[in-house]
């Protein structure tokens, strides 16, 4: 696997494999790899001949200063986790390749980037939406994989696509979980022993709640109940709990067509997301 840091050697390698008729596959990152990053690229490995993991903390979709301070940086043990997978490219750009001075332009997505994430991080999906065109025009990407954990930047993601007629396939991937059913992140790590414990308590109230939405039961009365079990096991706040339709993501409070659950909230400080299908419509 090589590590390449600038979009002009990036280049000269896509061209190559161009020319060799080779399709190209994209796995865009953040770092700190754990088990759910790392099932995006094994799919990506058996759907495309080659491939490229991209690797950049950025900037633009952090809204808090100290988030981004804080954020991993583990690019060794990430290279070496890569190792196994056949993986032709760790594409590592820093800041000046991805926003040189002077840049100017933002990717701004409506509709399914409002609410949710979008709601308690203004300007978040705006900076997603535009770093991943750039890494998907660089990579010459056909094909580029994103997990079902981050639901809502996946819908961003397809439409953005879909509306700027690039080339690129957004493929979804399934939610990786730890054994005890958390939502792999590398927050996670961030947990103390005590509410580590805790946090899975997410992932059982969301099941249930779903569950309990696709027997029919009222969503309002469901959802109050699952938002007072999360307090109640020791969660500190949470900042959505809300029924939403599925891909469109426009609210509801009855489950009459497609639908998810989806969640945030806050333990030890820390911020966990989750969401779950809604079976039966
Ligand atoms: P990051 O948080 O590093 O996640 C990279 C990809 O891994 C995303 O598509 C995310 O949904 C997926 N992922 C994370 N945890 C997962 C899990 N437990 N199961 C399955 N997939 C999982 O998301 C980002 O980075 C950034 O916003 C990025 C798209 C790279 C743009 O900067």
């Amino acid at each position: 696997m090589k590590i390449i840091r600038t979009k002009a050697e990036l280049r000269n390698l896509t061209d190559s494999w161009r020319r060799a008729g080779e399709s190209i596959g994209v796995v865009p990152t953040m770092g700190a790899l754990h088990a759910g990053h790392l099932s995006l690229v094994e799919r990506a490995c058996a759907d495309n001949d080659r491939v490229i993991v991209t690797l950049f903390v950025n900037p633009k979709q952090f809204n808090n200063p100290e988030d981004l301070a804080k954020y991993p940086r583990t690019e060794h043990s990430d290279a070496e986790k890569l190792t196994p997978y056949g993986v032709d490219v760790l594409y590592v750009p820093d800041g000046s390749q991805m926003y040189p001075e002077g840049f100017a332009t933002t990717i701004s997505v409506t509709g399914v980037s409002e609410g949710l994430c979008g709601g308690a991080r203004p300007g978040h999906f705006d900076g997603v939406a535009t770093v991943v065109t750039k890494l998907f025009l660089q990579c010459d990407a056909d094909r580029a994989y994103f997990g079902e954990k981050d639901y809502q930047q996946l819908q961003v993601v397809i439409r953005l696509a879909k509306d700027l007629d690039l080339k690129t396939q957004i493929v979804g991937c399934p939610t990786i979980r730890e054994e005890d059913g958390l939502a792999m992140s590398s927050r996670n790590l961030r947990l103390t022993a005590g509410p580590r414990e805790t946090a899975p308590v997410i992932a059982q109230v969301l099941e249930d709640a779903a569950r309990a939405i696709a027997r029919g039961g009222h969503v309002t009365q469901i959802l109050y109940e699952a938002r007072e079990a999360l307090l109640s096991a020791g969660f500190d706040t949470v900042d959505y709990l809300e029924l939403r339709s599925d891909p469109d993501l426009q609210l509801m409070t009855r489950a009459d067509r497609a639908s998810r659950l989806f969640l945030a909230a806050w333990i030890d400080g820390v911020r966990l997301i989750d969401n779950v299908s809604v079976a039966g419509l």
